[in-house]
C-alpha cells in the first residue's frame, strides 16, 4: 500500500521512480549490489528499501549501503546522528509529517509533556528528538512500561507508534490532549486502524488524527520533500 503511495505522489509531481520489486529468495549481497549501483546512478537522487526486508537479509547492511546523500528515509547512521545532534538535510518521513501536523495545527510544543509510545528506529525514537528540539518535555513509552496508562494521561501532545491495534483507549487521554496516531493495523477483516481507539479518543481529545487519511499521507509528502532536497543537493542549489 505505501510502496503504491510513493509511486502514485511521484507521478503526481513530476519526480520520476523506479520500483525493484524483487523475489523473495534474493540474497543480500544481491540487494547490496542493486543498491551500490543505484548510488552511482546519476539519474537518481533518492533510495529507499521499503521495510520489512525478508529474515535472511540484514536491513541494516541494506540501510549502511544507501549513499547518505540519496538516503531520503534518513535511516542511514550518517543521517541518524545528524538529527541527535540536529543539523541534519533529511527527517525520517513519519516523524517529520506529524512535525508538520503538530506546526500547521499552530499547536505549540515548547514546554509541553510530550509521550511517545513506541521506541523504533523508524518513528519512536527520531519521533522523541524532534519534539525535544521544539522544547517538549518528552517522555518514551514501550511494551514493558509499567504505568501507560498513567504516563499517556499525562501527555500534552501524545504520538503513538506501537503497532498494536486500538491499544490507546479513551480512559488513558487527558481531557484537551493532541493525538496523533501512526499506528496502521489491517484487522482479519482487512479493516485498516490504528493504534488509538477513535471513537472514545476523539471525546477528549482537542485534536486528534484519523487512520487512515491523518499520519498516512503526511509521511508520503515528507518523502517528495527529502527527495527535492536531495535532488537539489546533487545539483548544487543548496
Ligand atoms: N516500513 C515502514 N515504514 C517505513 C518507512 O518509512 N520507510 C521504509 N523504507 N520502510 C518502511
Amino acid at each position: 500500500m505505501y510502496v503504491n503511495s510513493k509511486k502514485k505522489a511521484c507521478e503526481e509531481i513530476g519526480i520520476l521512480s523506479r520500483e525493484y520489486s524483487l523475489p523473495a529468495e534474493t540474497t543480500e549481497e544481491q540487494l547490496v549490489d542493486l543498491v551500490k549501483q543505484l548510488n552511482c546512478d546519476p539519474e537518481i537522487d533518492g533510495i529507499l528499501c521499503q521495510l520489512p526486508v525478508p529474515k535472511h537479509i540484514d536491513d541494516e547492511t541494506i540501510i549502511n549501503t544507501i549513499d547518505p546523500s540519496k538516503d531520503v528515509d534518513a535511516f542511514h547512521p550518517v543521517n541518524v546522528g545528524k538529527i541527535m545532534i540536529g543539523n541534519y538535510d533529511f527527517l525520517p518521513c513519519t516523524p517529520a509529517g506529524v512535525m508538520e501536523l503538530i506546526k500547521e495545527s499552530g499547536i505549540s510544543i515548547e514546554g509541553k509533556q510530550c509521550v511517545v509510545v513506541g521506541r523504533s528506529n523508524i518513528v519512536g525514537k527520531p519521533q522523541a528528538m524532534l519534539l525535544l528540539h521544539e522544547n517538549g518535555t518528552v517522555t518514551v513509552c514501550h511494551s514493558r512500561t509499567k504505568n501507560l496508562k498513567e504516563v499517556c494521561l499525562s501527555a500534552d501532545i501524545l504520538v503513538v507508534a506501537i503497532g498494536r491495534s486500538e491499544m490507546i483507549t479513551g480512559d488513558m487521554i487527558k481531557e484537551g490532549a493532541v493525538v496523533i496516531d501512526v499506528g496502521m493495523n489491517r484487522g482479519e477483516d482487512k479493516k485498516l486502524r490504528g493504534d488509538v481507539k477513535y471513537d472514545e479518543a476523539e471525546k477528549k481529545a482537542a485534536a486528534i488524527t484519523p487512520v487512515p487519511g491523518g499520519v498516512g499521507p503526511m509521511t508520503i509528502a515528507m518523502l517528495m520533500k527529502n527527495t527535492i532536497t536531495a535532488a537539489k543537493k546533487h545539483k548544487g542549489l543548496l
